[in-house]
């Protein structure tokens, strides 16, 4: 008889934007007439750069002749691909060995597949409200979990604590859900505990490239020591407006070494090549060639452009509820909005209103953790009509 993962039965029934989704499909189904604006899951609207477009079908037509064929790649990714994250690294200030870069179909498998790497003795130090990758893929594989609190006191900001000795740390800046960025000093704090800790960092650095202020730290890297402790994922699906191309990369320190159960010392980079040469075929060549071209001078001309568009998204937002008094962190170096749902209504009750009444999608913030209960997060990836026309339904509902 095959034993199956009973961990899985501590999950939530269905993963958080599934949940969501359902909920306006009935929604749709039962008003067919309405404008349903969405500004839930974080999906962006630009389509891709016109140079990775180029680039994308050029890969496509190498495939077709044996002279430009490419069958299996390396399975960490090729090295036009590596050299391409280096230099965009470079560019501010972080450098990297190329057999540093992982080539990923995305963050969010990598976010999970990470947790192949740890013992299932480690103490897993998961910030609430958090992205639920981190705690369901923890879940999964049945590990020890402590919460540490985001609330408007820290700045949904958490700190390293006093009175947990944590192995492994997940820390998201820009920050999933809340849009909160943690500065230098604070991310000093947190390499200077790992350090003391022999702790791992997994830092999420998803939207670092809505970091607009050179003062605060896009990479980990920035801070020294970061290599003996940290392994950064990014994603291009924000950058390059890859979420439906997908690709993205890990970056594991060659200098990154921690001992396994029986004290050996082990290179964490060597395991991730081993687990991502066994486990990964590697991301496909075209794709790599479209994610190459991200990083074109071209390329990255025509993604900021993209970028500076929903940033004023963004702030359409933030003026649409400064209008009404509806408090709300974030929003300035990242494209969410983490608003504290109006009246003191809950998370699910403020997402039920929302939708019903004006027709918005949001996303609940308790969907994040316990400290998101009463809170509610809006993204700026839309359309700027749709962008306008949601906050003119927010101001004129709220504005009495
Ligand atoms: C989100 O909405 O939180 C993200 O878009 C989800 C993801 O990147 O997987």
């Amino acid at each position: 008889m095959a034993i199956v993962n009973g961990n899985y039965a501590n999950l939530k029934e269905s993963y958080l934007f599934a949940d969501i989704a359902n909920k306006v499909a009935a929604y749709a189904a039962a008003n067919p007439d309405k404008k349903i604006i969405r500004m839930g899951i974080g999906d962006v609207t630009m389509p891709l750069a016109r140079c990775v477009v180029d680039a994308l079908v050029k890969a496509s037509i190498d495939q077709g002749s044996a002279d430009t064929f490419h069958g299996y790649g390396p399975e960490q990714g090729y090295k036009f691909f590596q050299d391409a994250v280096a230099g965009y690294y470079a560019d501010f200030g972080v450098e990297l060995d190329a057999k540093e870069i992982f080539c990923s179909d995305g963050a969010k498998s990598d976010c999970g597949n990470l947790t192949d790497l740890f013992c299932n003795a480690d103490t897993i130090l998961i910030p609430d409200p958090v992205y639920p990758v981190y705690l369901d893929t923890n879940i999964m594989c049945g590990r020890n979990i402590k919460y540490m609190e985001g609330n408007p006191e820290n700045g949904f900001l958490p700190m390293p604590p006093k009175d947990i000795k944590a192995d492994v740390i997940y820390l998201c800046s820009p920050n999933n859900p809340t849009g909160a960025v943690y500065s230098k000093e604070q991310l000093e704090a947190w390499v200077a505990y790992a350090l003391e800790n022999d702790s791992v960092i997994l830092f999420d650095a998803a939207y670092e490239a809505f970091v607009s202020d050179p003062a605060v730290p896009r990479s980990i890297y920035l801070i020294p020591g970061a290599k003996k402790c940290a392994i950064e994922l990014c994603s291009l699906s924000k950058l390059g407006s890859f979420t439906g191309t997908r690709c993205g990369y890990t970056i594991v320190p060659l200098e990154l070494v921690r001992p396994d159960e029986q004290g050996n010392m082990m290179s964490l980079n060597k395991m991730w090549l081993r687990r991502q040469t066994t486990k990964y075929n590697g991301t496909s060549y075209i794709i790599q060639r479209g994610a190459e071209a991200i990083f074109s001078e071209e390329g990255l001309k025509q993604c900021r452009k993209n970028l500076a568009y929903y940033q004023e998204n963004a702030k359409i937002m933030m003026a649409g509820l400064d209008k009404v008094g509806i408090k709300y962190f974030g929003g300035v170096h990242s494209p969410y909005i983490w608003l504290q749902c109006p009246n003191g209504m809950g998370s699910w009750e403020f997402f039920d209103m929302l939708l019903e009444k004006f027709g918005i999608v949001g996303t609940p913030g308790a969907g994040f953790g316990k400290c998101g209960e009463g809170y509610f997060r809006l993204t700026a990836f839309g359309s700027r009509e749709n962008t306008i026309e949601a906050m003119e339904r927010i101001v004129a509902g709220f504005g009495k």
